[in-house]
This record gives C-alpha cells, sequence and structure tokens, in this order.
C-alpha cells in the first residue's frame, strides 16, 4: 500500500429499536471501544469516518462522524462507506431483533400487548462483507461464554480478516467498561491476548497492529 492516508471506517454504540417514539429495545454499549479506535487511528494519520449509534461521547478530533440510530439506518451508512474503506472495524453493539409493527403515537400502557412480536433486523457486517473486494475487515464478538470458539466462528461467517473478542456481562470488561481485555483472532490462527488494560490503551495497540498489516500489503 502507497503512503497515503490509510482510510478507515469504524462503527461503533448500541443501536435502537423503537416500539412506539418513546420506548426501544437496545443494549449497554457505551460506543468507548468505538470511540478510543477512532481517536487512535485519527492520530496515526488516518481518515477516520465514525458510524455511530446514540452514545454520550464526543466526536473524536479529525474523525467524520455518521450519527444514527436503528439498525436500518447504520446498515445504510456503513454500506455506502464500506466501497471507499481501507478497512472496516466493526465494533457496533447492533440489535439484533426489532419489533415488527412501530406505533406512530405512543402506546397507552393498559393497551401494550405483554408479547411483543419480533423479527431479526440485519446482520451488517455479514452483508457487506459479500461486496468485500481489497478492504481488511475487523469484526467484534462480545460473549459471555465459549469466546474463542463464537469468536472464530463469527469470524468465518461474517468473512472477516481479524476478529477482537471480548468477554462481556463481568465488571472491568466489555459494555460500559473504561478496561477491557481481548483476544485479536485470524483465520491463520493469530491468538494475541491484549489487555486488561484501559480500552484507550488496548486500542492503540489494535490500531498500531492493523496500520502495520495494512502498510506491509
Ligand atoms: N453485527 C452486525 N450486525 C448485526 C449484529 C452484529 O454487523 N445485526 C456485527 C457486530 O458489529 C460485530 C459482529 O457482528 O462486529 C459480532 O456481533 P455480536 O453481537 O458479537 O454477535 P451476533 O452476530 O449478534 O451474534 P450473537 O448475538 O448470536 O452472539
Amino acid at each position: 500500500m502507497s503512503n497515503s492516508p490509510i482510510r478507515c471506517l469504524i462503527s461503533a454504540g448500541p443501536t435502537r429499536e423503537y416500539f412506539d417514539p418513546v420506548r426501544f429495545l437496545s443494549n449497554p454499549s457505551s460506543g468507548k471501544m468505538g470511540y478510543a479506535l477512532a481517536e487512535a487511528a485519527a492520530s496515526l494519520g488516518w481518515f477516520v469516518n465514525l458510524v455511530s449509534g446514540p452514545v454520550a461521547l464526543e466526536c473524536p478530533p479529525g474523525c467524520l462522524r455518521t450519527s444514527v440510530v436503528t439498525g436500518q439506518e447504520m446498515f445504510d451508512a456503513v454500506n455506502g462507506l464500506f466501497p471507499e474503506c481501507d478497512i472496516l472495524i466493526m465494533t457496533a453493539a447492533v440489535m439484533d431483533y426489532r419489533p415488527v409493527e412501530r406505533s406512530t403515537a405512543k402506546i397507552k400502557k393498559d393497551q401494550l400487548s405483554m408479547n411483543i412480536e419480533m423479527e431479526p433486523t440485519i446482520d451488517i457486517l455479514k452483508t457487506v462483507t459479500l461486496q468485500k473486494t481489497r478492504q481488511m475487515v475487523v469484526g467484534f464478538a462480545a460473549e459471555t461464554n465459549d469466546v474463542e470458539a463464537y469468536a472464530l466462528r463469527k469470524m468465518e461467517e461474517k468473512r472477516c480478516d481479524f476478529i477482537v473478542a471480548n468477554q462481556v456481562g463481568q465488571p472491568g470488561q466489555g459494555f460500559e467498561s473504561d478496561t477491557n481485555r481481548v483476544l485479536l483472532l485470524s483465520p491463520d490462527g493469530l491468538h494475541k491476548v491484549i489487555g486488561p488494560d484501559s480500552k484507550r490503551a488496548i486500542a492503540t495497540e489494535l490500531v498500531s497492529f492493523f496500520n502495520s498489516k495494512l502498510r506491509n500489503s
């Protein structure tokens, strides 16, 4: 690869799926890992497009942010930017299902069904990588158990060159935390533990690893 700036696309944060204007299904993702990666990438001189779900974080200096809410909006943004990027890093915690019906008016509590019918949302990573050409693709895997086995399966199914696996559901790791410990895996057998450390330090290490891979490809 030449010395021109690396064009990077990062997704971060949660998505929300509303069933009326004031109620939604989501998850506790804070976006911290994705934003730390965006910051680390921009500080290496990469051109960074950050597609972000609703989070309470400032856009890191030097990054271009597209704010989205639903999985479909995140798909549209990521899909549109993917062809022009050199590397996609998909940290977003995308809701896997959404209510089949979305009421335009607030549903009164005595009229709300206790069984909301759901349908799957689009798998953004699995779908955009169908059009993968030269891009390096990095997935994330959030698991409560059997972390490595599930992450390896996701890496293959979603056509990733690397997957960053992390355990969630415990204090000091994963969602909302400032610290993390991750396992970086590749289809050719890379098995690298990074952390426990701050999400910033882990992001710096990951980005410098991807930088050297892209520069030497
Ligand atoms: N992902 C995605 N679109 C979805 C769900 C997940 O692009 N609808 C991406 C995530 O951004 C992440 C990877 O796929 O890079 C794995 O996400 P994760 O939530 O760990 O797994 P899921 O595929 O949702 O599977 P499961 O919930 O069964 O673990």
